[in-house]
């Protein structure tokens, strides 16, 4: 309690509050130039062979639609964030004045893991990487983040919670481990936006309202003791919203462009940044509890219990232009005793629906919906215009993914937590 007391009202001083203006402007500015830029590259894309079918659309066999659009918001972003270096440092570039260089370098190295995890992205559009790749390439792209984290701070313990303080101690130190959870924060962050996805506007929605839910958060956090980490993920949040919300109105129902593997990355990576940085990556997996749900429900998916199709995003009715969950259809013989758990346990917890049947040879076959909770929503209040699903889907982001970590983070914590 006493550190509450403690705390100064607010450390932000004049030239933190100009950066912040100008991060705002350049950030408009960037806004509007990937606003620009998206129609203008389009069509360069689709020459480069960078383009998909809008799979729930009628007539999706006859437009073909620009594929990657998120690195253009990546591309003008990073150059926001140059930009942001010389502004954010500046008033440390006197003669006499000591400069920062561990938070430089943890700047710097912020960016080279968002700029490596770009790329990766892309290469993933371009190439359509295997799934076993895709997961390892965060791993590598948060390397630069976790040697400069062991550099600066070398901070691996963790408070536990009051009530078991009794039996395990105030606090632990994780060694190793807790470099192991930071590259698992950024491996889970990047691939958990890829997997919800496959409805328009879904990847860049849900990318945006986390993005805001941090910004909010670190609004409200500016105003006690560790202001500046808070700062710090201030400077990348405000250009990450401006450089995404028009591709978000591009990509919206009916989508004009598609975000890629890019997009899904590059937030991915930058919330993962933010979040190991700004010391609240727990707070920050707060917001992605509905990108936790879909990834335990599409474990048995993930790791084959249950087949993967290579799209598990829903079936189009088209005689009614809504969607239906999408299906797998495999032989009961080739379910082993794990996948059939997985199947019964997830069935009676009604996020999926399946059945069995016989086919032409004679032999028992299961038909499942996929498991994702785009299906398990579709299983709930199906068949869905796709625009409504949507609509729900960024429903359910902001409440089970922000207030609800608003209230878990300000009231429920008080339980667990000194302060
Ligand atoms: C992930 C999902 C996959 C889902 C796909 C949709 C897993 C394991 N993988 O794969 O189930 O089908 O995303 O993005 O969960 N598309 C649409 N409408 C959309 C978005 C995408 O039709 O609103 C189609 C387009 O044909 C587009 C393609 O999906 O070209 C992009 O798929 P991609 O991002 O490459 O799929 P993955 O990320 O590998
Ligand atoms: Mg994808």
């Amino acid at each position: 309690m006493k550190q509450i007391e403690d705390r100064p009202i607010s450390v932000i001083d004049h030239f933190d509050r100009f950066t912040i203006v100008f991060d705002i402007s350049i950030s408009i500015i960037g806004g509007l130039i990937v606003h620009q830029l998206i129609p203008m590259l389009k069509e360069k894309f689709i020459k480069a062979q960078l383009w998909g079918y809008d799979l729930n659309k009628r007539n999706s066999r006859e437009v073909k639609v620009a594929e990657s659009q998120g690195v253009i918001a990546a591309g003008i972003f990073l150059v926001l964030m140059f930009i942001m270096i010389a502004v954010v440092f500046a008033e440390h570039l006197h003669p006499e004045g000591v400069f920062p260089n561990h938070k430089f370098v943890e700047y710097l190295a912020a960016l080279l893991s968002i700029c490596c995890m770009v790329l990766l992205g892309f290469a993933d559009d371009v190439l359509d990487l295997r799934w076993s790749v895709k997961l390892l390439l965060p791993l590598f792209a948060s390397l630069p983040l976790l040697l400069v984290y062991f550099a600066n701070y070398h901070s691996t313990t963790i408070i536990l919670p009051k009530p078991v303080r009794p039996y395990l101690g105030q606090q632990w130190n994780l060694g190793i481990l807790y470099y192991v959870y930071m590259s698992m924060v950024a491996v889970f962050c990047t691939n958990a936006i890829n997997i919800l996805a496959g409805v328009n506007g879904l990847e860049v929605g849900q990318s945006i309202v986390i993005a805001c839910s941090i910004l909010v958060f670190n609004l409200i956090e500016l105003q006690g003791a560790n202001s500046e980490e808070h700062l710090f993920s201030l400077y990348f949040m405000i250009p990450f919203i401006a450089c995404t919300i028009p591709v978000l109105i591009r990509n919206w129902c009916p989508a004009e462009i598609f975000v890629g593997d890019t997009l899904c990355y590059f937030a991915g990576m930058t919330f993962a940044v933010v979040g190991i940085i700004g010391h609240f990556s727990k707070t920050m997996l707060l917001f992605f509890i509905p990108q936790i749900i879909n990834f335990l429900l599409s474990v048995p998916q993930l790791f084959k219990f249950i087949p993967c199709p290579r799209h598990r995003l829903p079936r189009l009715d088209p005689d009614v232009n809504k969607l239906n969950p999408s299906i797998v259809e495999f032989k009961k013989k080739d379910l082993k005793l794990l996948g059939w758990l997985m199947l019964r346990f997830f069935s009676i917890t009604k996020f999926i629906r399946y059945r069995e049947f016989t086919n032409n040879d004679n032999e028992i076959m299961i038909s499942t919906t996929n498991f994702t909770i785009i299906n398990t929503v579709l299983c709930w209040c199906g068949p869905l215009h796709e625009e409504t699903l949507s609509r729900i889907l960024m429903l359910i982001q902001i409440v089970f993914g922000s207030l609800l970590t608003f209230f878990i983070r300000y009231y429920l914590v008080t339980f667990f937590y000194d302060s």
